[in-house]
């Protein structure tokens, strides 16, 4: 059977609260893609969201919370973690901490490390299914794994739709991309993966720099050596412009044809809409080439999926 599509209104989250307590699995917009959520207290319905998904089980999960009860509920917070959530929260950023004893997420959820990726998402419907749960939610992207992560209903729908129980349609998402996630060594914070917000602008605001995660240190990062961005289409990337048969996905000015992640030249507009553009053109071409996009503000964490896509990485 296929999951019902609802729109986001008080009742449907009441509905939403109830399926999550049976264990079943639900399909939320967050501000940076859509979620499969699960209750994070109950390990059958993680381990529904690894089968749905077809996740390899030793990749965690992001814990989303709606109040700081809840989040120091869950995991410990040094001072530089909270200063970071303080200027973010509720918002695209993860911080992965030490899990705290008295917390709620089941082991499977965080793949048996004891460091817990936590996030207070800003969009509502995300925040107010958490709240009238009443625990933290984990959820992945509602993708497949090795599909491109979903920014509207329909995606899920399309990807998911015979293997979970409810979708909230929020709309499209306007971030378009996965939140950033921030690791710490001690007080120093290092970039776990880059998301939708720019890590530039999170070292302005924390008066530091940023360190990118190396295979050295000592902390885990999943999330950089797993990729769900992988179109069935082959990706060249840097591409001025299209070459005989490939689609073509341009970015600012560009006459080549194909379609634009943003005329203007605007990063943030390219962010929201990679997702949706590669979809559309891996369902049209057996190949795609890529416009050379800049490496700065939120072009990193584009680059960075893109790179993913093209050298078809497994998750
Ligand atoms: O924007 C987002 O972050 C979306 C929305 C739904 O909140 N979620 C999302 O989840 O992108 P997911 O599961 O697709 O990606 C989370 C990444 C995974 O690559 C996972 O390996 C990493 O976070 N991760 C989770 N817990 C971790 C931990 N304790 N240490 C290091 N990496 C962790
Ligand atoms: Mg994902």
């Amino acid at each position: 059977m296929t999951a019902r599509i609802v729109p986001f209104m008080p009742e449907m989250i009441a509905l939403a609260v109830e399926v999550l307590g049976e264990g079943g699995l639900v399909a939320i917009p967050t501000e940076t893609v859509y979620g499969l959520a699960a209750d994070a207290a109950n390990p059958a319905a993680v381990a529904r969201i690894y089968e749905a998904k077809g996740r390899p089980r030793f990749n965690p999960l992001i814990a989303h919370v709606s109040s700081w009860e809840m989040a120091e509920q869950e995991a410990v917070f040094s001072a530089a973690a909270r200063s970071c959530a303080e200027a973010f929260w509720p918002g695209p950023l993860t911080l992965v901490l030490p899990a705290s004893r008295q917390g709620q997420v089941s082991d499977l959820a965080r793949a048996g490390l004891d460091t817990l990726a936590v996030r207070w998402p800003g969009h509502l419907a995300a925040r107010a299914l958490v709240q009238a749960l009443g625990r933290p939610v984990v959820a992945p992207s509602a993708n497949r794994s090795g599909h491109v992560s979903p920014t509207r209903a329909e995606h899920v729908a399309a990807d998911l739709g015979e293997a979970i129980d409810l979708i909230i349609d929020g709309g499209p998402c306007e971030v378009g991309m996965e939140s950033t996630i921030l690791g710490f060594e001690g007080d120093a914070p290092i970039l776990l993966r880059p998301g939708g917000i720019a890590t530039e602008l999170i070292a302005e605001k924390l008066g530091r720099s940023i360190r990118i995660h190396s295979p050295a240190d000592a902390i885990n990062a999943p999330g950089q050596i797993k990729s769900h961005y992988a179109p069935k289409a082959r990706l060249r990337l840097n591409a001025t412009h299209p070459e005989e048969g490939e689609g073509y996905l341009a970015f600012g000015e560009n006459h080549a044809g194909g379609l634009n992640l943003s005329p203007t030249g605007s990063l943030v507009e390219a962010a929201s809409k990679l997702f949706a553009m590669l979809r559309a053109l891996d369902v049209r071409y057996a190949r795609i080439a890529v416009a050379p996009i800049p490496d700065q503000g939120l072009g990193e964490a584009i680059n960075d999926r893109l790179k993913r896509a093209a050298f078809r990485e497994i998750s």
